[in-house]
C-alpha cells in the first residue's frame, strides 16, 4: 500500500493508475478507523481496480474546537487496517497541505440547498460547508469513478450528493449500510471516547429506535418521536439533541406516515460529552 502525503503525489499516483486503464474508488475518512470504515473499503476494493482511502481530520467541519481537539487519531493502526483490507493507497496529508492559506480559508460558499439546513445543519452551523469543502477538494484531486460513504451519516450523504450536483462533479456516490456492534451501537470513531458506563448504556439508543419501528405501526409520527426521546433521555447520562422523522430524500420533517414513501428517523444523542448519531428507516 502506498502512503501519499502531498497533493502532488496523490495526483501523480492517480494519473498513473488511470493511464494504466484502472478504475479508481475513493473512500474519504477522518481516520480512527473501525469495521464500519473497512466495510466501505471492502466495497470499494470489490468495485474498482484501485482504492484510495483518505485519512484527514478536517478542521473546517468542526464547529466545536473541543470536539476537534479530542477527535481520536491513530494513524499507524489505520494504515495497518487499510493494508490488510487491500487498499491501494492512503492519502494522509497535513492540514497545511490541504489548506495552504490557513485552515479557516473558505472562499467558496457551497449551494447545499435545504437538505443542509435541517438537523446537523441547524445544530452544527458551518459543519456541512466544511464537509463540502474537503470532499469537493478530494473529488477534484482524485477524480474517482465511485466514492463511498456510510449511511450512519445519513444527512451527510444527501448533502454530498447535492454538492456534487451543484459543483458539476461527475461521480457516483455509493452509500453503504450502517455497521453495528453486537449490542446494536452504531460503529463510530467517537465510541472510543465513551466511559465504561456510557458504553454500557449507549446501545439503548438503537434499542429505542428499533422499538419505535413496531410502535410506529400503531401510533402517530408525533407519538413515535416522543417515545424515542423519552426512552433515550431515561438512560443515565444520555440526552437527545434532536430526533427528526423526515422524508428520506428531501430530509424535511413529515407529520403523517402517509406523507412519504421513504421515511427515516435521524437522531443525535449526547452520552456524557460524546455526541453520537444514528438513524432508522421506517419506510422505503
Ligand atoms: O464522514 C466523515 O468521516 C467526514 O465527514 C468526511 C466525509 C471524511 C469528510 O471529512
Amino acid at each position: 500500500m502506498k502512503i501519499l502525503r502531498t497533493v502532488k503525489d496523490l495526483k501523480e499516483f492517480t494519473l498513473s493508475l488511470k493511464n494504466e486503464g484502472k478504475t479508481v474508488g475513493l473512500v474519504p475518512t477522518m481516520g480512527a478507523l473501525h469495521a464500519g470504515h473497512i466495510s466501505l473499503v471492502d466495497r470499494a476494493v470489490a468495485d474498482n481496480d484501485a482504492t484510495i482511502v483518505s485519512v484527514f481530520v478536517n478542521p473546517t467541519q468542526f464547529n466545536n474546537p473541543a470536539d476537534l481537539a479530542t477527535y481520536p487519531r491513530n494513524e499507524q493502526a489505520d494504515f495497518e487496517l487499510l493494508e490488510k483490507a487491500n487498499a491501494t493507497a492512503v492519502f494522509a496529508p497535513s492540514v497545511e497541505e490541504i489548506y495552504p492559506e490557513g485552515e479557516s480559508e473558505q472562499t467558496h460558499v457551497f449551494d447545499l440547498g435545504s437538505v443542509a439546513e435541517v438537523m446537523e445543519g441547524k445544530f452544527r452551523p458551518g459543519h456541512f460547508q466544511g464537509v463540502a469543502q474537503i470532499v469537493s477538494k478530494l473529488f477534484r484531486m482524485v477524480e474517482p469513478t465511485y466514492a463511498y460513504f456510510g449511511e450512519k451519516d445519513f444527512q451527510q450523504v444527501a448533502v454530498i450528493r447535492r454538492m456534487a450536483m451543484t459543483e458539476g462533479i461527475d461521480i457516483n456516490i455509493v452509500s453503504c449500510p450502517i455497521k453495528r456492534e453486537d449490542d446494536g451501537l452504531a460503529m463510530s470513531s467517537r465510541n472510543v471516547r465513551l466511559t465504561e458506563s456510557q458504553r454500557a448504556t449507549a446501545p439503548g439508543i438503537y434499542a429505542a429506535l428499533k422499538y419505535s419501528l413496531e410502535y410506529s405501526q400503531a401510533h402517530s409520527v408525533a407519538a413515535t418521536h416522543d417515545t424515542v426521546v423519552e426512552r433515550i433521555n431515561a438512560l443515565p447520562k444520555c440526552e437527545v439533541e434532536y430526533f427528526s422523522i423526515v422524508d428520506g430524500i428531501t430530509l424535511q420533517p413529515i407529520e403523517e406516515w402517509t406523507d412519504s414513501e421513504y421515511i427515516v428517523g435521524c437522531i443525535t444523542v449526547y452520552c456524557g460529552d460524546v455526541r453520537l448519531i444514528d438513524n432508522i428507516t421506517y419506510r422505503k
